[in-house]
């Protein structure tokens, strides 16, 4: 397959370009900028949630200006019969991050649930504060309302994929963020 295409297939499924990759350059840069601003006089702790942030991330924490902390972690929401309503942590955190300015790193916010309940643990471990920065934000789906303080891209209630967003495991190599066609 080629990437330059201006559509790619996965299963039967067509997607086509979105966000090209210049302009998710940009935006990050302005991300980056701003956050390096709001914590250069702070010593925040980035969360990376896997596995669709990797990318992101690793353009994203390239462009801080700052020496930082950052820290992985593989989340799953419970749902159905569940009742705490928390997040079940694949891959956890070992570290002691009490008092910290934590930043959370998201590729795509959704409905909010992952992240809601990530949120409750982190409040749970007595952190100074919370942030979260995402690629892209869903506004129509996010049923929540923790605030999200930066965000890269509004966008529709659609599903995209690349730039480290997959469907079903494809695609999270291509470049640029394509929509699925309706
Ligand atoms: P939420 O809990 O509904 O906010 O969804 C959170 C997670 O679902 C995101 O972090 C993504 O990993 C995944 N997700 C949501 N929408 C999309 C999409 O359009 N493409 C790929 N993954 C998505
Ligand atoms: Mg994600």
């Amino acid at each position: 397959m080629v990437w330059e295409q201006s559509s790619v297939d996965f299963d039967g499924f067509s997607f086509v370009n979105f966000i090209d990759e210049e302009k998710i350059a940009l935006r990050v840069q302005e991300l980056a900028n701003q956050i390096s601003t709001d914590y250069a006089q702070k010593d925040p702790l980035f969360i990376v949630v896997l596995n669709g942030s990797f990318v992101f991330a690793a353009d994203l924490l390239r462009k801080i200006t700052f020496d930082c902390k950052s820290i992985f972690v593989k989340l799953k929401s419970y749902d159905g019969f569940e009742s705490t309503g928390k997040v079940e942590e694949l891959l956890g955190i070992q570290e002691d991050i009490s008092g910290k300015d934590i930043i959370i790193i998201e590729d795509i916010v959704d409905t909010g649930k992952t992240l809601n309940d990530f949120i409750l643990t982190l409040h749970d471990q007595k952190v100074a504060s919370i942030e979260v920065v995402t690629l892209l934000f869903k506004k129509d789906p996010f049923r929540y309302k923790y605030p999200i303080k930066y965000k890269g891209f509004e966008i529709q209630d659609r599903f995209v994929i690349g730039y480290g967003m997959d469907y079903n495991n494809q695609g999270r190599n291509l470049p640029a963020i394509f929509v699925k066609k309706d």
